[in-house]
């Protein structure tokens, strides 16, 4: 089949939940993805911050075949090596106590909300308690996720959703403190904002939400799904802030590809929650799983993947901010590491689409952000190209569609 009829398949047969680009992928190498036409593109998108070594990695590759060929699956009834190895792993990176392994982020966010709940429930002996969460936040698109997902647009259509969530101003500690009650379990956010347009928490809110929390019994909920992995040039987002979060939620890098998410907690919130009965899942932790995050964790060990991403992060900050002063219609760069934003004066999907036909993939944020979330082992040369190849792009779409309001 050629491209056209392959996609005119998928259309027929795939419940339509995304407008995708015209593109079917068929294979990738390091940096590079290449389609079934043999076309060769640039991936600063890495299938949305996941693949953090790119693709075909030896190691991870065979890590995986290696499994395979062990056992894959054996269910939570009983223990298996890799996802012990891989529990370890993870609680040392990260300074928490406890890990449940699930099946996506979304899940990962539903067993933290739990897992906060079941804290509450314990410490008080009652339920119905409440959730602070924020406004252009992004926590997934199950019931409890969309929840908490801090976009009207999302949530409207499957209400009546969880009962008790409130929506502060991210980064405006007064709008939080005005929000929490002795109702109040969790307060929850990203350390750097992804979907909602890559925003990176700033100090003064991180520590002084800790600080509420500490006041009023509210446990922090740090969700890592998208920022954390190395993307920073810490492991956690959070290492960046010194301050520690009571739960935290991690996925997309933590499988390199592989379906797999994590909540972690402490010990101290770990004694008064989730107990055998509370919480479970199939697949969650199995062996194959188990053997693609430890492998992940022991490459970013050993390849010390955070000074990589501390080494390139400036870099590709100083091209972006090249592109910023030389075109009219981007208004500002943010973000922290290799997670980075660029702010367009017009909806960003036309950059992106006009990008892929420079054979460069780069995804939006939201409808006036570029998002920047490549493979964390790019090179230099790879910015460059990159700046290259968008440069073409600013330099094609004519300044007028813009609406240049610099
Ligand atoms: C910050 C954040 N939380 C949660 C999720 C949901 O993860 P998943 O798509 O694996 O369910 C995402 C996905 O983009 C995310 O960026």
């Amino acid at each position: 089949m050629n491209k056209e009829e392959y996609i005119e398949k998928a259309e027929e047969e795939l419940v339509h939940t995304y407008n995708r680009y015209p593109l079917v992928l068929d294979r990738g190498e390091g940096v590079y993805l290449y389609d079934t036409d043999g076309n060769k593109y640039l991936d600063f998108a890495a299938g949305i911050a996941v693949q953090a070594f790119g693709y075909g990695k030896k190691e991870y590759n065979d890590a995986l075949k290696n499994q395979i060929d062990k056992v894959m699956h054996t269910s939570n009834f009983y223990y298996n090596v890799p996802t012990i190895q891989a529990a370890e792993r993870i609680l040392r990176a990260s300074g928490m106590d406890r890990v449940f392994f699930t099946n996506s982020g979304a899940e990962a966010i539903e067993g933290a909300i739990k897992s906060a709940k079941k804290y509450a429930y314990t410490r008080d002996g009652h339920a119905g308690h409440e959730i602070i969460s924020m406004n252009h936040s992004f926590h997934g698109r199950t019931i409890g996720a969309v929840s908490i997902t801090g976009n009207e647009h999302y949530r409207e259509p499957f209400e009546p959703l969880m009962p008790g969530v409130k929506f502060a101003e991210f980064n405006n500690l007064e709008s939080v403190k005005a929000l929490i009650t002795d109702k109040t379990c969790a307060i929850i956010f990203e350390p750097v904002q992804g979907e909602g347009g890559i925003y990176p928490a700033t100090e003064e809110f991180m520590k002084g939400v800790r600080e509420l929390c500490d006041e009023h019994d509210i446990l922090l909920i740090l969700d890592e799904i998208q920022c954390g992995m190395g993307r920073t040039g810490e492991m956690f987002a959070w290492q960046n802030y010194g301050v520690k979060p009571d739960i935290m939620t991690s996925a997309k890098a933590l499988g390199c590809g592989v379906p797999v998410g994590a909540f972690l907690m402490t010990e101290h919130v770990a004694e008064k929650s989730l107990a055998p009965g509370d919480h479970g899942t199939t697949y969650g932790g199995n062996p194959f799983i188990g053997a693609a995050v430890n492998t992940v964790l022991e490459l970013m060990e050993k390849e010390k993947i955070t000074d990589h991403v501390k080494e390139i992060a400036p870099y590709l900050e100083k091209r972006l901010d090249e592109l910023v002063t030389k075109y009219d219609f981007l208004t500002a760069r943010r973000g922290m590491g290799l997670m980075q934003g660029l702010v367009c004066e017009m909806p960003v999907s036309k950059v992106s689409a006009e990008a892929l036909k420079e054979g460069l993939i780069v995804i939006t944020a939201g409808a006036n952000v570029l998002r920047f979330v490549p493979p964390l082992i790019i090179e230099k040369e790879h910015v460059d190209e990159m700046i290259e190849k968008l440069s073409k792009v600013f330099d094609k779409m004519k300044p007028e569609l813009f609406k240049v309001a610099k």
